[in-house]
């Protein structure tokens, strides 16, 4: 089983490449488009979705997680579940629609997922892993196939699992440096990536390590590259942080100064984009999903200028999109968010007086 897989996507990517985090409830196909207008990564991961509910009749209920627009790719599809056949069938769909990969949840650490032995489960079962990712490379034909991990789930068992996967013939590992048991807890730890690689140089296979966990800056990703010879980073929770972040990471790959702090970034931009994301937000999911699942961004964009607070407190208590537009749109009377475009998402340009 250790046949050179397809790199596809992976072999093309710069190194060291950028990956947007697979979060669920955040990185549809909406926060994607938002991320592609603010600064890209140069990779995208959907959100991880069922294979059972995807083989089953609650398939209406999960399908809109593989939802996506060509401005969202590089893409890959990341999937979960225990039943090797299922995982064939949606890797060969995933194939037909389109995405530059599949990626295995071998990580996710929610205790109901545990006791079922799904996910970061699978750590103490290799056999399953192995037939898991055995039948979604038949699946998925020449789509390359990739796992996200952590290092074990009481304990570290890194070597032993990670050596283990490395044997499995997948165009990429991510190496989340936390134990299931961790949760987001304490630090990530960097050596686990840094073992990967030399595991995977030392077995002589041509899968990408990508190295995950507390990567908040252009620096740290610079710094944690550099330090473990990863050929990429991924970034979750600090796009909460700094939503500009894949932005300065581009422009210090491109030699320029890894720009602005979030703290620096305009009043006008920020709340331009929110205005973005609220936009083709309705345009995308109608009245299907509530304006509410919008609230948990506001802190991702209201902060730090003057009036940020009022302003979040106002978006707070509104119950809709129009009143929440109309309370940005009021802080900005030039009716810079107005001019927004959600029908040509990338065409977000501020005006020359912004
Ligand atoms: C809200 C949220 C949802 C997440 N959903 C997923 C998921 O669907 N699939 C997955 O592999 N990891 C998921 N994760 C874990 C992240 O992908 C990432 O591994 C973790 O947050 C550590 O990276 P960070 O410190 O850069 O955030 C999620 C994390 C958060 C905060």
């Amino acid at each position: 089983m250790t046949e050179s897989p397809a790199a596809g996507i992976w072999g093309t990517l710069p190194r060291p490449f950028s990956v947007l985090a697979p979060m669920e409830d955040v990185t549809d196909t909406v926060f994607r488009r938002v991320i592609r207008a603010v600064g890209a990564p140069d990779l995208f991961f959907t959100e991880f979705t069922s294979t059972d509910g995807l083989c089953t009749a609650g398939r209406p209920r999960v399908i809109d997680r593989l939802r996506f627009t060509p401005e969202e790719r590089p893409l890959i599809a990341q999937v979960w579940g225990n039943h090797p056949e299922r995982c064939l069938r949606v890797a060969a769909e995933v194939r037909e629609m389109g995405f530059d990969g599949i990626d295995l949840n071998m990580g996710c650490p929610v205790r109901k997922i545990i006791k079922r032995g799904e996910c970061g489960a699978l750590i103490d079962s290799p056999t399953l892993a192995a037939e898991l990712i055995a039948a979604t490379r038949e699946g998925a034909g020449d789509l390359p196939v990739s796992v996200k991990t952590r290092i074990g789930i009481s304990r570290s068992r890194a070597e032993e699992w990670i050596g283990f996967l490395l044997g499995r013939g997948l165009a990429a590992l991510t190496v989340h440096g936390r134990t299931v048991a961790q949760q987001s807890e304490g630090h990530a730890d960097w050596g686990a990536v840094a073992l990967a690689v030399k595991l995977r140089d030392a077995l002589d296979v041509p899968t990408r390590i990508v190295g995950n966990g507390d990567v908040k800056s252009a620096v740290q990703f610079r710094e944690r590259a550099e330090e473990t010879g990863a050929d990429g980073i991924m970034i979750g929770r600090g796009v909460f942080e700094n939503i500009f972040v894949f932005k300065t990471i581009r422009d210090m790959q491109a030699g320029n100064n890894p720009g602005a702090d979030f703290a620096l970034i305009s009043p006008r931009e920020k709340i331009g984009f929110f205005t973005y994301h609220m936009l083709i937000h309705r345009e995308t999911w109608g009245p299907g999903r509530s304006f509410h699942s919008l609230k948990k961004f506001a802190k991702t964009y209201l902060r730090a200028f003057e009036g940020a607070g009022a302003l979040m407190d106002q978006v707070m208590h509104c119950s809709n999109h129009d009143s929440a537009l109309a309370a940005l749109d009021a802080w900005m009377p030039d009716g810079y968010g107005s001019r927004m475009n959600a029908a040509a998402p990338g065409t977000v340009t501020p005006s020359s007086d912004g």
